[in-house]
């Protein structure tokens, strides 16, 4: 049984100082055992995060986002090269804030994700719908529409993970978690999707906590989860590692 892969996607919220803190308490305090530990600090972070988790194989680093570039004119962005650079195993691609705030299309995303797969990175994709979607029930066109122009160009044996966060699930500040019946039969038709794929992860993402964690993370649904809010302290983050652990020990 594959153990479950934790995320924790700290997004703007830590500076470097607070990044590396951060990290530091969790090498400290991680119980060596099954399962894979990623942080996502932000990128500038990334050297003091590294220093901070050194000798701990079983914690890895994600970039929150790259370039569709290696080189090139493009004041601002981070290059998936430097991503690899900087020591990171893995690039969150398409989170939903990057789609709506700074306005990436399907085929913005599409092309990230080739990038970070030429370079060696395993891309985190992730895929979700609005409220407002979700109202009109166009749940399973919008996340199938995403998930398939993302993964147009990607071989089929290429290491990927995917995260499906729905937009109405994020906390933004307070919680609202979904429930497993509302989400379990996106889940399935992204399965579905990912069926000629080799083995990739399907993550959860929204408002997960220490205490529900146990509703999406089961071998039989979620192999894992991407944490926003709940991943910015050391107890909470913990907690739901050793809640998942068990869950999937069972
Ligand atoms: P929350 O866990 O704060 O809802 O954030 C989810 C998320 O966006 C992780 O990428």
């Amino acid at each position: 049984m594959q153990a479950p892969i934790l995320a924790a996607n700290w997004k703007m919220q830590l500076d470097i100082a607070e990044s590396a803190a951060l990290a530091k308490k969790i090498a400290n305090e991680l119980p060596r055992g099954n399962g894979t530990v990623i942080l996502c600090p932000t990128v500038a972070a990334m050297p003091a995060v590294s220093l901070a988790v050194s000798g701990r194989e079983d914690i890895l680093l994600g970039a929150q986002d790259c370039h569709n570039q290696t080189k090139g004119t493009f004041t601002g962005a981070t290059s998936p090269a430097v991503v690899a650079e900087l020591g990171c195993t893995y690039v969150i691609v398409g989170h939903s804030e990057r789609r709506q705030l700074f306005g990436e299309t399907d085929e913005v995303v599409a092309a990230k994700v080739a990038a970070a797969v030429a370079q060696g990175l395993i891309p985190i994709l992730c895929v979700g719908e609005t409220a407002d979607e979700r109202k009109k029930g166009e749940s399973e066109t919008v996340v199938t529409r995403q998930l398939t122009t993302a993964l147009a160009s990607v071989p089929p044996e290429a290491p990927c993970i995917v995260a499906y966060e729905p937009l109405w699930a994020i906390s933004h500040g307070a919680p609202h978690p979904a429930t497993k019946a509302e989400v379990t039969p996106i889940l399935k038709q992204i399965t579905t999707l990912l069926e000629k794929r080799s083995a990739t992860p399907v993550l959860y993402g929204g408002s997960v906590l220490p205490d529900n964690v146990q509703e999406f993370v089961t071998p039989d649904a979620f192999a894992g989860a991407l944490i926003g809010g709940a991943s910015l302290t050391v107890e909470s983050f913990l907690g739901i590692v050793a809640t998942a652990r068990r869950t999937y020990a069972i």
